[in-house]
């Protein structure tokens, strides 16, 4: 899901991580989001509200006396915004708010917003731990706010220990999460991602060009909507979405092993992996040699299992399979015979070898085929957002 059409306010306060907040103001942008700033007075020690204003393209927040136009506007914002952000957020603002406080700009349009909040805490660690912050906290949670627990390590102050702010990739994510209806709430979801990687020797491998970024935004797409996602990777260099449980395999034996373990749970199953059709038929405990010169080496090969296919078979009334199909040419016909041969509700075809979709891409490409025999294409478009209109589809179809 993108953020278009939503307005975000996001608050900043006095604290080190403050720099933080302007890389969180451009992932909110770049999703499409309106942003208003609300700056404390010790924030802007920090952080100058020039680079906010020029980031955000909105005027910032900061002082109602003398901003003429925040007077009557810090009302507006207060009521059109659809998600409300503190980060960081300062010992001082979470016992303002935790007490109804409104003493400058910030407090004030706070205290006025109707919308989700989100508390992101940053600070000393014993100051975190102190016990009336985390009281404070408690308040404004048990209230309904949000509080986005920090991360612990090494803090500017030179001690170690919880009060971090969490990096902006994790907060933007925890709040597109929140925004995100929760119509997959309830529903375990089952996504294989990535290669499989095939040994031939403990130093040589055969496996494919997939990273998977299909496959991991997929499973992050079916989290932010309410799922229990597991998801079953193959050697990828991808962090895993919040919120997923995720199983690492290497081979296409030990990817069917973890797909069939968890299938008898699952509601929903997507096989996104690029699993390998053939491995070694007899990998080597050691190198193979280098053979003499003029010598070819011939490596004999058997079939994978299919694995796809054995959770088609074994699919039970009630779960949904899709399954992805990666071809060069003839798109249609192959993913149909694949979604029939495999009795899958639905199948996603994309071309691959192209520098835009497919493989590696930050993009994608599909025509969705669906069992009763209608199809969808979908253009290109990030892998992101097309995992949501995938799941959009698979809602669809499910009834
Ligand atoms: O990971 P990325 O870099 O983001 O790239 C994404 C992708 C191109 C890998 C992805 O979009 C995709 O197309 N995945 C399917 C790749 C593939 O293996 O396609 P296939 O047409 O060979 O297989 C058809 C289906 O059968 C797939 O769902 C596959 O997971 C499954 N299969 C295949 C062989 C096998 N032995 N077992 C299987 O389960």
């Amino acid at each position: 899901m993108d953020l278009k059409d939503k307005q975000i306010l996001l608050g900043v306060t006095g604290g080190i991580a403050a720099y933080k907040s302007v890389e969180l103001l451009r992932l909110f942008k770049k999703a499409g989001a309106s942003v208003t700033v609300a700056m404390t007075e010790s924030a802007g020690h920090f952080v100058g509200r020039t680079t906010f204003e020029v980031l955000s393209e909105n005027p910032v927040l900061s002082d109602l006396y003398f901003d003429t136009e925040s007077q009557v506007k810090h009302i507006d914002i207060a009521l059109q915004a659809d998600v409300a952000v503190i980060a960081p957020a300062t010992a001082n603002i979470a016992g303002k708010l935790a007490h109804g406080i409104a003493d400058d700009a910030l407090t004030t349009t706070l205290l006025a917003v109707t919308c989700p909040v989100v508390i992101c805490p940053s600070m000393n660690s014993f100051m975190y731990e102190n016990i009336r912050v985390q009281r404070n906290l408690d308040i404004l949670e048990q209230d309904g706010w949000h509080i986005l627990d920090p991360d612990s390590g090494a803090l500017a102050c030179k001690t170690t220990g919880a009060g971090r702010l969490p990096e902006p990739w994790y907060i933007f994510d925890r709040v597109q999460a929140l925004l995100t209806p929760k119509d997959l709430k309830g529903k375990k979801v089952l996504i294989s991602a990535g290669p499989t990687l095939e040994a031939i020797d403990p130093v040589r491998y055969i496996s494919n060009h997939s990273s998977g970024k299909m496959g991991f935004a997929v499973a992050r797409a079916a989290e932010n909507r309410g799922a229990n996602v597991t998801l079953v990777a193959g050697p990828v260099h991808l962090d895993t979405p919040v919120g997923v449980n995720r199983a690492d395999v290497t081979s296409c034996e030990e990817m069917a092993r973890a797909m069939l373990e968890n299938l008898p749970d699952a509601d929903i199953i997507i096989k996104v992996a690029a699993v390998a059709d053939y491995r070694a038929a007899d990998p080597k405990g050691s190198k193979i040699k280098k053979r003499s010169k003029g010598r070819d080496l011939n490596l004999s090969m058997v079939e994978n299992p299919d694995i796809l296919k054995q959770i088609g078979r074994q699919k039970k009334t009630g779960q949904f399979l899709v399954g992805f199909a990666a071809e060069t040419d003839d798109l249609e016909t192959y993913a149909i015979e694949k979604m029939e041969k495999k009795n899958l509700d639905m199948i996603a075809a994309n071309r691959v070898g192209e520098p835009d979709s497919g493989f590696c891409a930050d993009t994608n490409r599909v025509t969705l085929f669906f069992k009763n025999g209608n199809s969808k294409e979908i253009p290109l478009m990030e892998k992101e957002q097309l995992a949501h209109i995938l799941i959009d589809s698979i809602i669809e179809q499910m009834g």
